[in-house]
Formats: C-alpha cells, structure tokens, sequence
C-alpha cells in the first residue's frame, strides 16, 4: 500500500546550529515542504540580521532537498519598525516564558508587559506562536497557562495565536472556544504518557517540555488529531540533544522525532483507519491557520519495513532499534 502527501509541513521543529544542524536539516527536508524553524538558539534569534544569516545556514543543510524553513523571531518588546522590516522573512514570533524549556533564558517574566507588543504583532497580521507554561509544578504548567491564552484571545481577536505543542484535553477545550487560538500537536503526545517517561525505568529519550500527561490526555488530543480538527496542526517539536545530554544526570528536554514522523503517522492513523485524514492533519489545516501556499511537494509513504537507526550523530532518535511498517520513499 501507498499514500501520497501534498506538501508535508513540520509547524514546530527545531535544527540547532553547526553539525547537529548538518545531522537533523536533511532529515526533516526529506520529509516535509516546510517548517517553522524555532528560534531558540544560543543566543536566541532576535536580530533580522541573526535570523537570515541562520535561515542561509538551514537552506545550505537541508540542500538538495527540496524545503522552505519558514522562520521565527524570539519574542521580545520589539517596536513597530523591527517587526515590519521582518515580517516578510518570518511566519511569526514566538514567545517563551523565561526558563520554561531549553534555552528559554531571555523569555518573558512579566506577561502584561507584553500587550503592546501583541498589539502590533495584531496589527501587522503577524501570529504568535507560545510555549504555554506557567513555573508551576510541571503537570500542571500547561493548564496554568491557559487563562493567559484565553485573555490574549479576547483582548486581541484578530491576532492569530498558536498555542505549541498542546498535552492536554483541557487545551483542545479551549482551542474549540475562540477561533483565533489555533494549536501544534507533536508525534510523541500522541503516543505517550507520563508513564512511559518515569513510570518504569526512566527514559529519558523520552523526556520533553511540556512533559506527556495522564491517559485521558493523550486519547483526547488522540482522537482530534485522527478527526484532523480545524486549527490543531501537526508540529513535531523534534528537539534533538546530543546523548551525553540525554543520558546523564540533568537531562535535557526534548524528544528527537524526525526521522520517524510520517512513517509513525501512517501507522498510527491506518490503525485507527483514518488515513484520508492525514493530509489535512500534516499540511491542510496549517495553510489554512497560517493563510500561506506552500512549495509544491509530493512525498509518498510506503508499507515496507525498515529498521530505525540507533543514533544519528549524536542523537538517539525516538524509536531507535525498531522496525516500523511505513517508510518514505527516498
Ligand atoms: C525544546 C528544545 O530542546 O529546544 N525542548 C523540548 O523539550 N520540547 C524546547 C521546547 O520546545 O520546549
Ligand atoms: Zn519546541
């Protein structure tokens, strides 16, 4: 069996710099047209100059594949003239909570300060895209969170805000309730619990901001996933450390998916027989938040098993050593 996807888009994905960039860009620019490449760095991407000068950098990795990076600004209180010279070379800025998550120093400490600068952003038709954590005990952060999303929802209607990477049932809730919140969902939130990362022995491969929550989470973001909802994207969130930060004590955050995104799409939603969904979920409902068309880009995916790689460089990708059913045709 065989299926074809129309510009496959990545709407949360992360490439570093230097070699781990030259390791991961090519694996996602085989796969997908695009991606919102975060801007997360050390240090994070807050110039113009900065932010084009990493875009050539993902471009000369990902080549020859064809894929548009399609870039972030870390967000700051930047005034109207910085956003505007941006806007055509971003697809929006995104918002970190100072320390939530890798790399996130230099994030947002005081979220009223923020409003004038979502007011522009609303303005220009710029989105926001959000890490939406509270420092509160780490089941709970997301859900603390949520009241914000839902003040900036209201308080600036024709700004679009993309809630990233969303764990919980409570999140889709809320996604249903104001047509200007749109979400990401990643591969691994679908699939995993938190007993997955800590309830046997630790696994720390598996170990992410935000954190995977209960059963009743995962079957609910689940299930809209397979009904492809309005507005809830696919965004892998694919945050590839290298082994020595994730198998020692203080392990970094974040779950290396990319070489396995489409293949474990495909069986995922076969299973669930709703495979006619999977365009809309990996690629339609995007342009469709995001009003963008994106390269013309067909990938086909093919049952044929193969094995997942123990590393990649340096990196353990999720589901390394197993066989999967589907593969990309390369
Ligand atoms: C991400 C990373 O490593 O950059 N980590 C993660 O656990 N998801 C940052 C992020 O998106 O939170
Ligand atoms: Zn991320």
């Amino acid at each position: 069996m065989e299926i074809k996807l129309h510009a496959p888009l990545d709407m949360h994905l992360h490439l570093r710099e230097g070699a781990m960039l030259q390791t991961v860009a090519p694996l996602s620019a085989r796969d997908f047209a695009a991606a919102v490449v975060m801007p997360n760095l050390v240090p994070p991407v807050t110039s113009l100059e900065r932010l084009l000068a990493y875009r050539q950098a993902v471009l000369d990795a990902a080549a020859p594949h064809q894929f548009a990076p399609l870039m972030t600004l870390f967000f700051q209180p930047y005034p109207e003239e910085i956003l505007r010279a941006a806007q055509p070379h971003i697809i929006g800025v995104k918002l970190y909570p100072d320390g939530v998550t890798t790399n996130s120093a230099g994030g947002v400490n005081d979220l009223a300060a923020v409003e004038p600068t979502l007011a522009i952003l609303e303005r220009l038709g710029i989105p926001l895209l959000v890490h939406g954590e509270s420092h509160g005990f780490v089941l709970d952060r997301e859900s603390e969170f949520l009241p914000v999303y839902a003040h900036w929802a209201q308080r600036f209607p024709k700004l679009t805000i993309v809630m990233e990477h969303i764990t919980t049932a409570e999140a889709l809730t809320l996604l249903e309730r104001y047509s200007n919140l749109a979400a990401t969902v990643t591969l691994h939130h679908l699939l995993l619990t938190l007993d997955d990362v800590a309830g046997g022995l630790l696994c720390p491969h598996l170990f992410c901001k935000p954190i995977a929550k209960r059963p009743e989470d995962r079957a609910a973001l689940l299930e809209a996933a397979l009904a492809a909802r309005p507005r809830l994207m696919f965004g892998s969130d694919s945050a590839p450390h290298p082994i020595d930060r994730k198998e020692t004590a203080g392990c970094a955050a974040g779950v290396f998916t990319a070489p396995v995104i489409l293949p474990i799409l495909a069986e995922l939603f076969a299973r669930h027989n709703a495979l006619d969904r999977l365009q809309a979920f990996v690629s339609d409902n995007a342009r469709a938040v995001y009003g963008f068309t994106p390269p013309n880009k067909l990938v086909t995916l093919r049952q044929a098993p193969w094995q997942v790689p123990a590393r990649y460089g340096e990196v353990v990708p999720f589901y390394a050593g197993e066989t999967l059913a589907w593969q990309v045709d390369g």
